[in-house]
Formats: structure tokens, sequence, C-alpha cells
């Protein structure tokens, strides 16, 4: 079976204190209203700024459930890259999952398919768990190019990888014009998306790695419409932005899966 995620995207919000205090209240919310599956089979991903992973870390340490995520990181393991945050450095402090291609890195940072599939590799290199994020634009959408793109990005950045490699990594489904918008996707266009999905999986791959590929939606997911979207038979979970700054939200979110 393959696993769940929750994953909350916090972007650049929070300063340290007020991401520790974030975290402390999720941590109560879940100790007090425990989730009711094991770890193998559901994991609640927390990825704050960078400031704040390390701090993170220590604090989920001994949560099982719990494993912390970089929103970024470089495909080179060390040098002159200024700004920039490696895979060592991330693994070094515990951390478990990177988020790569999110749209917002795609979009105003420039981050290119090769770029991204550089990325992908080097952070399964060192076992950390890629969530790679694909997902169309609202006219890509409109022109109903939106599997043709999905597919490209999966064959520009992922597709590469050995059968080994690819299955250590996550995938997230966050069309662009849901993000931050309040428009969510319908269950319905979620599904057969995270499908199309899994079908490539299988033509590029075989059944057994697309079965077990964890799929997670992201775009304006919220505590009411969660329930519907995880409900589909390939919505493996989500990747939570605004919602999981809340820490009401997210836990509502959580238990909903
Ligand atoms: P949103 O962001 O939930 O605020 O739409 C999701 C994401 O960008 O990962």
């Amino acid at each position: 079976m393959r696993k769940k995620i929750v994953a909350g995207n916090w972007k650049m919000n929070k300063t340290l204190p007020e991401g520790v205090g974030l975290i402390e209240q999720i941590l109560k919310g879940l100790k007090e209203t425990p989730v009711a599956k094991p770890p193998e089979e559901l994991i609640i991903v927390l990825a704050p700024p960078f400031i704040l992973l390390e701090r993170a870390c220590q604090m989920v340490s001994t949560i099982k459930n719990v494993s912390v995520a970089a929103q970024n990181c470089h495909q080179k393991d060390s040098g002159a890259f200024t700004g920039e945050i490696s895979v060592p450095m991330l693994k070094a402090v515990g951390v478990g999952y990177a988020i790569i291609g999110h749209s917002e890195r795609r979009s105003y940072f420039k981050e290119t398919y090769s770029e991204l599939g550089a990325k992908v590799d080097n952070a399964i290199r060192h076992q950390l768990t890629p969530i790679f994020c694909i997902g169309e634009v609202q006219e890509e959408r409109e022109k109903n190019r939106h599997f043709d793109i999905v597919l490209e990005q999966l064959e520009g950045s992922l597709f590469h990888l050995s059968i080994d490699d690819f299955s250590r990594a996550v995938i997230a489904y966050e069309p662009v014009w849901a993000i931050g918008t309040g428009v969510t996707a319908t269950p319905a266009q979620a599904q057969e998306m995270h499908a199309f999905i899994r079908e490539c999986v299988r033509k590029k791959y075989n059944n057994e790695i697309a079965e077990n590929t964890t799929i997670l939606y992201g775009g304006s997911c919220n505590p009411t419409n969660a329930p519907e979207l995880f409900s589909m038979p390939d919505v493996d979970g989500g990747l939570i932005g605004g919602a999981s700054l809340k820490a009401g939200d997210f836990l509502s979110i959580i238990h909903s899966i």
C-alpha cells in the first residue's frame, strides 16, 4: 500500500519564534488527537523556511510520523553558489524531504527542467526524498493542454531516473491556477489528473511502481475541501500552502485523510 502524506509548505512565512510556536501547536494537537495510522501509512511533513529547519528537526525528532522538508535544495554538494543550501547541509540537520520544482520556483526563479532534474538526482543520491511538483497554468488548461504539460514536466525532470531511484520520489500535482487563489480543482479534476500521472508512471516504469507512487494534490486545499479531495482513489494526500500556517486548519486537514 502506498504511503499517504500531508505536507505543509510554509513558503516565505513565519519568523523563528512564530514558526516554533506553530510547530508547538501542531504537535500539541497531534498529541491530543493522534492520527489513527502508523508512520508507514501516513506521514506529516512540515516545510518551513531554511532558517527554521534545524529547530523543526529537533522538535519532531522523537515523533515518528512527523518529518521535515526543505522548500528547495541545490544540485551541487558545495561550492561558490552564494545564497544556496546544499543537500548534505539539509541531511546534516535531519531533514528528510525536499520540495523540488514548485511552480513559484519555476516561474519566479526560472528553474529549468534540467536544473530540476539535477536537483532530484542529488536529493535521491543523498537519500533525501524529493516531493516533485508539477502542474499546468490556467491558459494551458483552457487550451486543453494540461495533460501534455504534465507529461512534459515528468519527462523533463523525473523520467530519466532508474526504477529504483524513481521509487523514492513523491509527486505533487499542483495546478498553478489553484495555488493561493482560493479556486481549488474539483475532486473529479484532481482524480482525472492523478490517474493520468499514475498511468504515465505505469507506462514508463511498471504497474507495481505506479501503484506505489504517492501523488499529492496541492492548490487551495483547506479543511472544507480536503475530505472529498482525499477520498479520491488516486489522491494520496496533499501539499498544503496557506492552510498549513494555521495549526487548527492544518490539523483538521491531517485528520481528514
Ligand atoms: P496553497 O499553496 O495551498 O496556498 O494554494 C499550495 C502550494 O503552493 O504548495
